[in-house]
């Protein structure tokens, strides 16, 4: 994760006050499924536009309407129910073929660094104590836009979108240099809500990230009046394997974006214990030792996320499991223009 001035704040004031919480926890989830689904932006249709990478409830499938009740969790959190998912990622062969590269799965780091809005003293938000709520039972959100193929770094909502090979550093769009052996896609959901609409036509307006006239920017700060709930802050990376692959403008992500800047990922609340959520970072000193114990984990050891079955599968289609395919599936276009693909990131 790319420090931002607000998060050294936060680190420099944590290790020298050391009697408060800690404001980062981790969840590490393994794949869960890769298909043609979106129950958010194309629910109950099969199949959506791109395929899909996965993670999360089991019961993740195009019906899921509702608070999701899955059998199990690919995360290693078991009471957490959620999905996260985003486009997977393809290679474009020499021979005009594409090959879906390994999807590895998915980290996010939860984190209370979001206050809310205050009218009574506007900008001010400490880095201690945060008051970031739990996420309401049944909110869906959507972070990027998958028809993006190009940068306005002034935009809160493209800042929160980031690609990062290896441990090169994260970038806006397509990284100019693959080691070979990663890349992660990188979405900062947005932590302020309006407090009444767990989703809206969008996908995104019942959402905003904290208000950069308050001292906000995608990680934390003040909520802006027009969305003053503070809530829990998500920084997700979903991972592939790169398999030796080291020219970027060989990869192209299944909803044809060649550029990176359409990156986008969705979140569907499931968390079945919103108590054990809000408590997750009290009285936790160091990061990561707490929500163990808290989330259930028997013997307080962080679990290691395993791949489940889904409890509906998916329907059947050649996306590239067993070999490669001679389109994207869904037919998509790949996107040829890439005059601005190298701009950097932070
Ligand atoms: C965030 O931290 C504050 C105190 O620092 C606490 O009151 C609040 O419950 C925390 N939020 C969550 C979701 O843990
Ligand atoms: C870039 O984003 C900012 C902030 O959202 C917006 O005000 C501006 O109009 C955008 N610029 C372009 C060229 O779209």
């Amino acid at each position: 994760m790319a420090p931002t001035l607000l998060s050294i704040t936060t680190l420099l004031s944590l290790s020298v006050i050391h009697a408060v919480a800690s404001s980062v926890w981790t969840l590490n989830c393994a794949p869960l499924l890769q298909a043609r689904l979106d129950p958010i932006k194309q629910p109950g249709v099969w199949p959506s536009s791109h395929v899909h990478a996965v993670v999360g409830s089991t019961a993740f499938a195009q019906h899921m309407i509702g608070v999701s009740s899955g059998k199990a969790t690919t995360c290693d959190k078991a009471t957490d129910h959620s999905n996260y998912w985003s486009p997977t990622l393809y290679h474009m062969r020499s021979d005009g073929q594409y090959d879906l590269l390994p999807f590895t799965g998915m980290v996010a780091y939860y984190q209370n660094y979001t206050c809310s809005h205050s009218s009574m003293n506007p900008g001010y938000c400490p880095s201690t104590p945060r008051d970031a709520q739990a996420f309401p039972p049944g909110l869906r959100m959507l972070a990027g836009d998958s028809d993006r193929r190009t940068l306005n770094k002034t935009d809160q909502w493209q800042q929160a979108i980031l690609l990062e090979s290896g441990n090169n550093g994260e970038v806006y769009g397509m990284p100019p240099r693959l080691d070979g052996s990663r890349i992660s896609g990188h979405v900062r959901f947005p932590s302020c809500w309006d407090g009444k609409n767990l989703d809206s036509p969008d996908h995104k307006s019942h959402m905003a990230y904290p208000d950069p006239v308050l001292h906000g920017d995608t990680q934390g700060g003040m909520c802006p009046l027009s969305h003053p709930v503070a809530l829990l802050n998500i920084g997700a990376e979903f991972g592939w394997s790169l398999n030796g692959i080291t020219d970027p403008g060989s990869l192209v992500f299944a909803n044809g974006d060649t550029t990176g800047y359409g990156f986008h990922a969705d979140f569907f609340m499931g968390w079945e214990n919103p108590t054990a959520l809000q408590d997750s970072f009290a009285n936790c000193m160091t990061n990561d030792n707490c929500p163990w114990r808290k989330f259930g984990s028997p013997t307080g050891m962080d679990p290691n996320p395993i791949s489940q079955t889904p409890d509906v599968l998916p329907p059947l289609e050649n996306i590239g499991l067993s070999g490669p395919v001679g389109k994207l599936p869904g037919n998509n276009a790949v996107f040829k223009g890439h005059s601005k693909r190298y701009a950097r990131g932070v």
